[in-house]
């Protein structure tokens, strides 16, 4: 599969973009909800620009046995959710929507709480079949650059920062 590799200057460029939009579509979020872990940093560089709070959530494909599961599970969840999230208008941040599953559970669930409105903001949104969809009650959805179905390298993973930005800078995008 063909590989992208974005910078964390890239990402910080994507963040601006998506806070943009936010600020331009009137949406003004009381409260970021972070998807674990690829939503813990985009969500802390929205923060710079919407100067909101962020609560963090955490969504495992694998049972308490450590089996492989087709469904997501929540193995980190917010405290008092109901008190934090009732009336409130929230921004649920993660990196990537790919399938689109964990994006749907965290949105129903998020719902279940009578949250004010909900919206949801990811850096990277992939063109392909999507076997999860936005419940009614999604007001927008933000995105900072939309890509074929290609794998994304986070700067967050590598090992080598210095070998994935000259990576990043050969690549034709
Ligand atoms: P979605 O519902 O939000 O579309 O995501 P989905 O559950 O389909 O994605 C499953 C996992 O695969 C997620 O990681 C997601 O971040 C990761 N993923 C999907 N496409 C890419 C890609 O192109 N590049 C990278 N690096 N990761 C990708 P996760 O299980 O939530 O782990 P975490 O890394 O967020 O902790
Ligand atoms: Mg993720």
């Amino acid at each position: 599969m063909d590989k992208h590799h974005y910078t964390y200057q890239s990402i910080h460029r994507l963040a601006r973009s998506i806070a943009e939009q936010v600020q331009a579509s009137g949406f003004k979020p009381d409260v970021i909800v972070a998807i674990g872990s690829g939503g813990f940093i985009p969500a802390r560089i929205l923060r710079t620009y919407l100067g909101k709070p962020i609560l963090a959530v955490g969504i495992a494909y694998y049972d308490l046995n450590d089996k492989p599961t087709d469904y997501p599970r929540k193995v980190q969840w917010i405290e008092e959710a109901e008190q934090q999230l009732s009336g409130k208008r929230i921004l649920l941040v993660d990196e990537v929507d790919d399938s689109r599953v964990t994006l749907e559970y965290c949105t129903r669930e998020l719902l279940t709480y009578n949250p004010a409105a909900l919206a949801v903001a990811v850096l990277h949104d992939k063109r392909k079949e999507k076997r999860g969809s936005f419940p009614e009650g999604v007001s927008n959805v933000f995105v900072g650059e939309t890509l074929d179905d290609v794998w994304i390298v986070y700067p967050w993973d590598a090992i080598d920062i210095d070998a994935h930005d000259r990576l990043a800078s050969m690549e034709k995008k």
